[in-house]
């Protein structure tokens, strides 16, 4: 069976995926701030309207304007695929046009999203979401119920998708997790900072349908062109681990939060 797959846009990122991800999946891009999860998105809504798939891009922590800079710094005319009707970046941040969000909840959004694929017509279609934490930062623990229905809901709307989730810098933690689980894929980032530099990295932890690579690569941004892998790099799990006193920490916060906050 031929599995039809899209390219990332990062051409060796493709090859650990071998070929790309299958087309209808939910990935998780996850990892700490600054990290390259955002230039990810962007290098995958870039391919998709160079491969003339429709392109929406969700922007909660970014105004879109920024988020065209920043492609444009990398070499995607965005604003151009916009412009032309490829492409509609929804601003879930600053903006008060038809393409925003006034206000941060799940069926919004959903049916932003629909109205932007009707706009763009049938066809593949590629859909970001920079970043889902946002949607439940007051409510860690509905993240697995709002994924849940994300997934279900926009499946039948013939979109792949991408979606950010961040982890705090102290405890490499996710802000509510849930994502992850529902994900088909996870492609989760790292930073390091050795010898007095910030390193960055990245490593496919899951691909639902795919023999991926195992093994974790060094990321590095470029000027005008965007992300690269380098590698693949051997790295100790030392490396990642938190002080004993900071895990014990954690565990007795979740705890807390665990008491505080009901399952639904
Ligand atoms: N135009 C550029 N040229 C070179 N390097 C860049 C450029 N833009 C960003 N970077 C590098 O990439 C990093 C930011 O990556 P990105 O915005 O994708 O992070 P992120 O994971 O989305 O972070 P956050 O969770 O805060 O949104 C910057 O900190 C910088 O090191
Ligand atoms: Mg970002």
């Amino acid at each position: 069976m031929i599995i039809e797959r899209l390219s990332t846009g990062v051409k060796e990122l493709d090859k650990l995926l071998k070929g790309g991800i299958p087309k209808g999946f939910l990935v998780a891009v996850a990892g700490e701030p600054g990290t390259g999860k955002t230039i990810l998105c962007l290098h995958f809504s870039w391919q998709g309207v160079l491969d003339g798939d429709r392109v929406v891009y969700v922007t909660t922590e970014e105004s879109r304007d920024s988020v065209i800079r920043q492609a444009e710094m990398l070499g995607m005319r965005l604003e151009d695929a916009v412009d032309r009707g490829k492409a509609i970046i929804i601003d879930a941040l600053l903006g008060s046009d038809r393409w925003s969000l006034r206000s941060l909840n799940p069926e919004n959004l959903v049916e932003k999203i629909v109205e932007a694929k009707r706009e763009l017509g049938y066809g593949r279609a590629r859909l970001v979401i920079d970043s889902m934490s946002a949607f439940w930062l007051d409510k860690p623990a509905m993240a697995r119920k709002y994924s849940y229905y994300l997934k279900k809901v926009l499946h039948k709307w013939n979109f792949t998708i991408m979606a950010t989730t961040q982890y705090a810098i102290s405890t490499s933690e996710a802000f509510g997790f849930g994502l992850e689980h529902i994900a088909d894929g996870i492609i989760r980032f790292r930073r390091v900072v050795r010898g007095g530099e910030l390193r960055k990295f990245l490593l496919v932890e899951k691909m639902r349908q795919t023999p991926h690579d195992l093994r974790m690569y060094e990321v590095i941004i470029e000027p005008g062109i965007g992300m690269r892998l380098m590698g693949p790099v051997k790295y100790r799990a030392e490396d990642f681990a938190l002080p004993t006193s900071v895990s014990k920490k954690i565990v007795e916060s979740r705890k807390r939060v665990k008491s505080e906050v009901p399952d639904d």
